[in-house]
């Protein structure tokens, strides 16, 4: 009989959200099994649990962390994600990963370029994922890194592991990744990751709101400030434009004219840390053409928000390639995405993801 093993994760791009990542796993692996983790919408996926899930390689090109047990690697510099738990030796050290255009603007004045980038290219990440046996591969690169994602979206297909894009380069949108994904068999999940409970996933459940009761939205902003290394490049016009993109996208897919909305990273503010600030309002008309106005500030903590929703795409893109899926997983993306290439309503979103999950966790493999 087929016997599940537990989930083998690549890492690329050892950052802020990696860094929570792993903390989560860690969390998960420390909890008597059984208990649910507070904000992990599902215990189970598949036969997975979040404690299923093993790291197995991981690339960065800071020689601060390259070279390092991603367990040390993790907190090191610029990395910002607070430490909310010890983090024992993952026997991995980070390996440095092609260059290409990861690390331009201001990211180059905090990012100190290990020597190692020079000596690989996309075909040796490719060989790398085939020898640890990789099921998933999670794109963590900084925005904007156009072509370093298209070429690690490439050694994962040829691998044919499962990739996962938390960034908003266009992979699970572009239909020359479509199609490759689709013809090596290969699970594809994107792009650009939603939080867990963020900017995006609050104002999109707003306009809904406001739409169920039949009230029109005239006018919305929803303003961005962080102090980590994310919203450092993305306070730079060429390496935003993606992420602006994006977020138009998901309120355009709630159903709103978002052509002329700003919302999206509006500033860097270094004593933030990993802390997120987000304002928002609403303009509407209401009965009679009453006017009804809304304004509210979020504050999260930027990476674990997004730990929240990776912790459930590794598990689905697992499940995905056990079940033989390939492409993209559209019942999936809208909830987990902000771009996905079919975008939905809150609502219907998280209809198919928990119709996904479902259906899925029915049909168990033994572990
Ligand atoms: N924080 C969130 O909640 C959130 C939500 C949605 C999407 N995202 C996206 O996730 C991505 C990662 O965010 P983050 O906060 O971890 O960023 P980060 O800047 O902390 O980490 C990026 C890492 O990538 C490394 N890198 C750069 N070029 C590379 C290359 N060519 N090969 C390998 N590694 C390379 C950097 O050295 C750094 O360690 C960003 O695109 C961000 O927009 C984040």
């Amino acid at each position: 009989m087929f016997i599940l093993s537990n989930i083998r994760v690549a890492v690329v791009g050892v950052g802020s959200c990696a860094s929570s990542l792993v903390q989560l796993v860690t969390m998960a692996k420390e909890e008597v099994v059984g208990d649910t983790l507070k904000g992990v919408m599902y215990e189970q996926i598949g036969s997975y649990n979040a404690n299923n899930i093993d790291f197995v390689c991981a690339f960065d090109v800071d020689q601060r962390k390259v070279g390092f047990d991603l367990a040390d690697a993790i907190f090191a510099e610029p990395n910002v994600a607070k430490k909310h738990t010890e983090v024992p030796k993952q026997n991995v050290l980070v390996e440095a990963g092609p260059l290409l255009d990861g690390v331009e603007e201001k990211l180059a004045e905090i990012i100190e370029l290990s020597s190692q980038i020079n000596e690989v290219d996309t075909k040796y990440v490719s060989e790398r994922l085939k020898e640890v046996q990789a099921d998933v591969l999670i794109c963590y690169l900084p925005t904007g890194s156009y072509e370093a994602v298209r070429a690690y979206a490439t050694a994962s297909v040829e691998a044919k592991v499962a990739f996962i894009n938390a960034t908003p380069e266009p992979v699970a949108t572009d239909s020359y990744f479509q199609a490759k994904f689709h013809e090596y068999g290969v699970p594809l999940l994107g792009d650009d990751l939603r939080s867990h409970l963020g900017a995006t996933t609050l104002h999109t459940a707003l306009i809904e709101l406001f739409q169920s009761r039949g009230i029109t939205v005239d006018d919305t902003y929803q303003l961005n400030f962080g102090g980590n290394s994310d919203f450092l490049n993305l306070s730079s016009p060429n390496r935003s434009a993606s992420k602006q993109k994006s977020k138009r996208n998901a309120l355009h897919a709630a159903g709103i004219d978002a052509s002329n909305v700003s919302a999206g990273p509006n500033g860097y503010v270094q004593y933030l840390g990993d802390s997120k600030v987000c304002y928002l309002r609403l303009e509407g008309s209401s009965v009679l053409g009453s006017p009804i106005s809304l304004e509210l500030r979020l504050q999260v903590e930027d990476s674990p928000n997004s730990a929240g929703v990776v912790i459930n795409a590794i598990r689905i893109a697992k499940v995905a390639k056990d079940h033989g899926l390939s492409g993209v997983i559209d019942d999936v993306c809208p909830m987990l995405f902000k771009s996905p290439r079919y975008g939905a309503t809150e609502s219907e979103a998280l209809k198919l993801l928990s119709s996904f999950v479902e259906r899925y966790s029915k049909v168990k493999i033994p572990r």
